[in-house]
């Protein structure tokens, strides 16, 4: 089997997020669901990591705490090793200018009545550039629509219906480029577009990555797109992390029965991603 692309070990470099037995529990009594169970994780700066889990293992609920969306039961978060302090609205604010989002839907995401360059003349603001020319501003959004293959002057007075799901989700991504946060976290970005505009999108996310040095976390339920895209991986099932650690030592040689089975279903969708000759006997 062909590597899919030289991965880096970021184990010693410093950390973005991390959490210590974040748990989040739903419901009570016999409606009670754990929906993420005592879960810990390092995410360093730069580092490619993909949750990976079948549907209903918890990755959105984990997501949502990640993102300041939703209070976690138990456990706490760390941003760049001091404990996150996301309690007041303004402290709320200061945190998601280190962390943003794109997510399975992309027009959820966008307000259908705002033409596509407000969004992105928001962000120019959002980052402080409120004060720049108008020549600067359509310089900027120029350069982050090209990074994402994108014409700004066809897009000028469009509005996100007009456009395909394929190029909002690259929309979406060039409005990334323009606020740099120092996380991204996508969840499941690509399970609504075509094979060709996944292969794309897979590839603008790593040279984000690569051109920023954020830190992006991919959530997925496509273990073959992780191996194919990822430094480090988390397994999840049901609320745990099952197995971790880098992306082709988890995957090339898998030890949870959980893993396997992730692997055993992937279809052959791409020659790199064949993850067919991978050994799933019993240890
Ligand atoms: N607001 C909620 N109230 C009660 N239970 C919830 C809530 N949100 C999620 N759950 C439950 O928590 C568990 C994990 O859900 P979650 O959405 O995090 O899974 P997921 O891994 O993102 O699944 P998918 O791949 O389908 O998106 C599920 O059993 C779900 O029913
Ligand atoms: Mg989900």
């Amino acid at each position: 089997m062909s590597e899919a692309r030289e991965r880096r070990d970021y184990t010693d470099g410093p950390l973005c997020l991390s959490g210590r037995n974040v748990t989040k529990v739903f419901g009570l009594g016999e409606k009670k669901t754990v929906a993420v169970d005592h879960v810990d994780f390092d995410f360093h700066e730069g580092e490619f990591v993909s949750i990976v889990g079948e549907s209903g293992s918890g990755k959105t609920t984990l997501s949502k705490m990640l993102l300041g969306l939703l209070n976690s039961s138990e456990g706490e978060i760390f941003f760049e090793g001091k404990p996150r302090d996301i309690s007041t609205g303004r402290r709320k604010r200061e945190y998601w200018k280190g962390i943003q989002a794109i997510f399975q839907d992309p027009f959820s995401s966008f307000n259908v009545f705002h033409k596509i360059d407000s969004v992105l003349l928001d962000c120019i603001n959002m980052r402080g550039g409120r004060s720049l020319s108008r020549e600067k501003k359509i310089e900027l959004m120029t350069e982050a629509c090209s990074f994402v293959n994108l014409k700004f002057a066809e897009l000028t007075n469009k509005y996100p219906f007009e456009l395909s799901g394929g190029q909002m989700q690259r929309l979406m991504i060039a409005r990334i480029f323009l606020l740099k946060p120092r996380i991204l976290l996508a969840d499941e970005p690509t399970s609504m577009v075509d094979a060709c505009s996944r292969a794309t999108i897979l590839d603008m996310l790593l040279d984000l990555r690569d051109e920023t040095g954020m830190t992006i976390i991919f959530i997925t339920h496509d273990i073959g797109l992780a191996y194919y895209i990822s430094d480090t991986v988390y397994i999840m099932e049901h609320g745990r992390f099952v197995e971790s650690g880098r992306a082709d030592t988890v995957i090339l040689n898998p030890k949870a029965a959980y893993t396997k089975r992730l692997i055993s279903d992937v279809p052959k969708i791409h020659e790199e991603w064949d993850l067919s000759t991978v050994d799933l006997k019993a240890e």
